[in-house]
């Protein structure tokens, strides 16, 4: 696979950075994730203004790859040199706040971000979508400023590990009683026929897919609240669902062990799942005429 660092283009293997980055000793940088589906990313300007915005709230200077434009390019050449032009990836940035001495405050002076993209081949696992997964709860112990995609993700990482421990494929992480999202997915109820999901504020990121799949499902006459439910609500659910770019639409078929609504996929989630995914599949480029329809 191939990397870009700092301008420059290189097998991941050869990449790296300095001990003194900032991203490395303070997890002081943000990153982001797209979908590229055939080559093209999906949703691309959405990821590009939450990357912008999460600078902007650490005071990191825009690094001027930081643009739609550029990073369609940097985008483009690694999913054309790591052979990812068909099918699903991620294209994964990360921009930290530059290389300097270990001082908490920022750095004085001018320092460069580090910018780090790659790009990685995405395995839709469609036989758990089909049938539904399980998910655990976890305590939010994470920080006031959730909606930045900060690379801190401690909290995260260690809620996901527990979930993988118990055989689940994502934790939902419950602050106050209430559901906030999951480790690295927005969270979607079902319950008497509306959509309930936690409202955009500093507990949650503004997830690109949980935008897209509210818009859809507004579309469809679907109501939507985003008021948040509650974890002593999760057994009056009808439908539970994660949404994210590396897990479109994951109906939840059980939590902590107990049945979602009637232990399947419930037919909104399959709806969602079944328009996203039509919208994903727009982006792939038409297959070639096969030869027999082309042959004189
Ligand atoms: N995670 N909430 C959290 C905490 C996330 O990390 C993510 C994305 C989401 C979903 O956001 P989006 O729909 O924009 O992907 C919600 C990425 C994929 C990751 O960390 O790999």
């Amino acid at each position: 696979m191939l990397a870009y660092l700092n301008g420059h283009f290189l097998p991941r293997s050869a990449a790296s950075i300095p001990v003194d980055d900032r991203g490395f000793v303070f997890g002081d940088g943000v990153y982001e994730v797209w979908r590229a589906v055939g080559g093209s990313l999906f949703e691309s300007e959405r990821h590009v203004a939450r990357l912008q915005r999460g600078l902007d709230e650490l005071k990191i200077p825009r690094p001027d790859v930081a643009t739609t434009p550029r990073l369609h390019d940097i985008a483009r050449r690694l999913l054309t040199d790591s052979d990812l032009l068909h099918g699903d990836a991620t294209f994964y940035v990360e921009v930290t706040r530059g290389v300097a001495p270990r001082t908490h405050h920022f750095p004085k002076g001018t320092v460069s971000p580090t910018i780090y993209a790659t790009v990685n081949r995405l395995n839709t696992p469609e036989e758990i979508r089909q049938r539904g997964a399980e998910c655990i709860t976890m305590p939010d112990v994470r920080w006031l400023r959730c909606d930045i995609k900060s690379v801190q993700l401690l909290p995260n990482v260690l809620a996901k590990q527990a979930a993988e421990e118990q055989h689940a494929i994502e934790a939902i992480l419950v602050r106050d009683g209430v559901v906030t999202e999951g480790s690295h997915t927005n969270v979607i109820g079902v319950l008497d026929g509306v959509l309930r999901t936690h409202q955009t504020n500093n507990l949650i990121l503004p997830g690109v897919t949980r935008a897209i799949v509210l818009e859809i499902a507004r579309s469809l006459g679907i109501q939507v609240s985003e008021d948040a439910f509650g974890a002593r609500e999760i057994p009056r659910l009808e439908e539970l669902f994660l949404v994210g770019t590396t897990t479109d639409v994951m109906p939840l078929v059980r939590v902590d062990g107990n049945p979602v609504g009637d232990g399947k996929p419930g037919p909104i989630a399959r709806r969602l799942q079944a328009e996203l995914r039509a919208r994903l599949d727009a982006l792939r480029p038409a297959d070639p005429p096969a030869l027999a329809s082309i042959a004189p």
